[in-house]
């Protein structure tokens, strides 16, 4: 088996706890590794992913090895002091609407003299040099014109595409047909984590249709103190977000509520929480002969070790999809690992879809 070789947009907490993660279980391979469905997929184990490049905008960060890179700040992951399986660098990306208004003052731009275009060029260079096959998006929430700009990267330099983050590429018909048309994977959008807000809420919704029980409202509060959260104050970068996250839950109840009746998003910063999330969530109705209920849920995790196992999925299934020479979304990953896939399925069923593509019995 060859190595899995993946290019990462934007090396931020997301990413350093990836990278970290694999590299734990590297220095225990006794520990059973948690957050992944199987220990191979396609022959690949998490030791068989590579990340052979990276591209960040901000000076502490670019120019530097990614293994260097993924402990400057803001990063806040330190689980172990270092990794073996970044042997990239960082290079420099377009900076476009990357950067929100409150993350101006922690994150200071590379000065740069490059086009857009030149910068492009650069990046498919690298691509092709460093032999990455797939890359992995983790940019701010918000970041529309940036992933798209790396989206058309993906498609200029042959890559598959998993995108980790709320704007729309693999859900969206028309890029999705672009990927299809090059005939190169792509996987999206906003990875659901192991044991996060969403995957709780969908099914204590699903429990409540599966049991009969009306729910009438339901809310779903998100707090956390990481640039992510820092990033997410800024309402006018939050829709497609917002987006990702109802429409996760709003799929699996028998009769959409209306939308003064559901309330799932980020919700604000608490800077000593770090990369700790906490979670709020509520489902109330009636039960039979009309008569009310409520359910209050309180999730307390580290955000970044919640997304890492899901992410390695992701990445496997990509590069399975690649092998097959397939291309286009790859429906039952997506519906799987990510909160806005193009095609929503209930999680049990997304299950089966998923170990259904893992051992050949269906092609997306
Ligand atoms: N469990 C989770 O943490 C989780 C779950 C779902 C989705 N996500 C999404 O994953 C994404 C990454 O999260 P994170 O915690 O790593 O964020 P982060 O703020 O730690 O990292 C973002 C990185 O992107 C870089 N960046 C900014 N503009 C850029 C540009 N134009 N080009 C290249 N790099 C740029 C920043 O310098 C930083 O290094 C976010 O959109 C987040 O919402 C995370």
């Amino acid at each position: 088996m060859g190595k899995i070789k993946v290019g990462i947009i934007g090396v931020g907490n997301c990413f350093s706890g990836l990278a970290q993660g694999i590299e734990y279980y590297k220095r225990n391979p006794k520990r059973e590794v948690t957050g992944i469905m199987h220990e191979r997929i396609g022959g690949y184990s998490i030791h068989d992913i590579e990340f052979v490049c990276g591209f960040d905008v901000a000076e502490n960060k670019v120019g530097k090895p990614l293994a260097e890179a993924i402990y400057a700040s803001p990063n806040e992951v330190r689980w172990v002091d270092s990794v073996s399986n970044c042997p990239g660098n960082v290079l420099e990306s377009p900076v476009l609407d990357g950067i929100g208004i409150y993350m101006q003052n922690r994150i200071v731009p590379v000065k740069s003299t490059k086009t857009g275009e030149q910068l492009k060029k650069e990046a498919v260079a690298e691509i092709k040099r460093s032999g990455a096959r797939i890359l992995l998006n983790y940019l701010p929430v918000g970041s529309q014109k940036a992933t798209e700009f790396w989206a058309d990267v993906a498609l200029e330099a042959g890559c598959a595409f998993v995108n980790n983050m709320p704007v729309f590429i693999a859900s969206d018909k028309g890029w999705a047909r672009k990927f299809a048309e090059r005939k190169l994977p792509v996987v999206g959008d906003d990875i659901k984590s192991q044991l996060g807000s969403t995957i709780v809420h969908r099914v204590m919704a699903k429990l409540c249709v599966d049991r009969g029980v009306e729910i009438d409202k339901t809310y779903q509060i998100n707090v956390g103190g990481n640039t992510d959260f820092i990033t997410m104050l800024e309402r006018d970068r939050l829709e497609s977000k917002k987006i990702s996250k109802t429409e996760a839950v709003q799929s699996q109840l028998k009769k959409r509520l209306p939308d003064d009746r559901i309330y799932v998003g980020p919700s604000d910063f608490i800077p000593f929480l770090g990369n700790t999330k906490l979670a709020f969530i509520r489902l109330e109705g009636k039960m039979f002969a009309d008569v009310p209920y409520n359910l209050e849920m309180r999730l307390e995790v580290d955000d970044k070790a919640n997304s890492g196992g899901t992410t390695i999925e992701a990445i496997r299934c990509c590069q399975l999809a690649l092998d097959r020479g397939l291309g286009g979304e790859i429906n039952s990953a997506s519906a799987y690992l990510m909160k806005h896939p193009p095609v929503q399925y209930g999680d049990s069923e997304a299950r089966d879809a998923i170990n259904a593509f893992i051992e050949g019995k269906r092609k997306d």
